[in-house]
């Protein structure tokens, strides 16, 4: 018998099964009723009782190898089964987390929209510029003072260019390949070279609008600016116009809207005047009309101007500038409903 044992061993340590029939016949064989061990479990009453001690254990053994084997092989053919070795398919895919759209896309959208419904369109222009699109064909004279307003980045080697300072030299780049009327909207990014802190950066974002036709006049422009700003901030908001000083407009203006955080009572943000600015504007100056090629004696149109994070502000009051572009996603999250 021991023999018998020692021999079922030896091909248990060998059996294979290339498929789940074959691994199903060797279970039939060694491990069923009927099976090989069985059948020497049956014969172990006839051994003689000084031998049954050793025999049980080898029978024990082949017993427990057998079961082994086959549930190893087994294990085999279902991880081979999917297709994909140590792959689990049944396990939940990771989580996709959607983005939001950041708050300067946001509140320019919004400014596109208010100015689309007026029946302007949008018109984009390089950020690389030259100094005639960003300066001269506005009517900065050359070594005028006015060219400091604005801290200009230029390229070292070619001074001619550098990087806009302002989206109004998207102004120029349409009126000099297109005829009035002319009704555009610029939004883009702009480069100064400012100190980087909560209050300033190197890079923001601005719109500008132009509008050229025939008999436009001021009126035009302060009712754009009323609409526009009552549409932004609420219907209660009001405007202010204040004289000011840009060399592409004259008369120019800059433009506050009564505060709409402590609603024109005065707080800290409005330094306690109920106001706040938030653009510039004018009448198109017949310098640059000329320049770029329309006639001023026939056309004339307004333009404004403003910074998109300035107005994301004063809709949101963000504290700090940096935050929008530091891709702080916990930062971006908040404004997840606000579109
Ligand atoms: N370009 C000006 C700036 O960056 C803003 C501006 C003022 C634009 C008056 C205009 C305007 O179109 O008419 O400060």
């Amino acid at each position: 018998m021991i023999a018998k044992i020692e021999q079922l061993l030896k091909e248990v340590e060998a059996l294979h099964a290339s498929n789940a029939e074959e691994l199903e016949a060797l279970r039939i064989k060694f491990l069923s009723k009927k099976g090989a061990i069985n059948d020497l479990m049956a014969d172990f009453r006839n051994v003689a009782a000084e031998q049954k001690k050793e025999v049980g254990m080898r029978l024990n053994e082949l017993k427990t190898k057998a079961q082994d084997k086959i549930n190893a092989l087994k294990e085999q053919f279902e991880s081979q089964d999917n297709g994909c070795d140590g792959l689990d398919l049944t396990r939940s895919a990771y989580p996709v987390k959607l983005g939001t759209r950041h708050p300067i896309t946001i509140v320019k959208n919004e400014v596109i929209d208010i100015f689309a419904r007026l029946g302007f369109s949008i018109a984009e222009g390089p950020e690389i510029e030259d100094d005639w699109h960003v300066f001269s064909a506005l009517n900065f004279a050359e070594d005028h003072p006015a060219r400091d307003m604005q801290d200009t980045f230029f390229i070292e080697a070619h001074p001619d260019v550098v990087l806009r300072t302002h989206t109004s030299s998207v102004q120029t780049r349409v009126m000099e390949t297109s005829k009035p009327p002319i009704r555009i909207i610029c939004p883009g990014r702009v480069y100064r070279n400012e100190a980087i802190s909560y209050r300033a950066h190197c890079f923001f974002h601005q719109v500008e609008a132009l509008y050229i036709d025939k008999d436009v006049s001021f009126t035009d422009l302060k009712q754009a600016l009323l609409l526009f700003a009552k549409e932004m901030f609420g219907a209660d908001t009001k405007i202010r116009l204040r004289p000011s000083y840009f060399p592409f407009t004259e008369p120019s203006a800059e433009m506050d809207i009564s505060c709409n955080i402590c609603g024109g009572k005065g707080c800290p943000f409005c330094k306690h005047t109920g106001w706040v600015e938030i653009l510039g504007c004018g009448m198109v100056d017949p310098n640059v009309l000329e320049s770029n090629g329309i006639d001023s004696k026939v056309y004339s149109g307004y333009a404004l101007g403003m910074g998109i994070e300035r107005i994301t502000n004063l809709k949101y009051q963000v504290k700090d500038l940096r935050m929008f572009s530091e891709n702080d996603t916990r930062f971006l999250k908040e404004f997840e409903a606000a579109y």
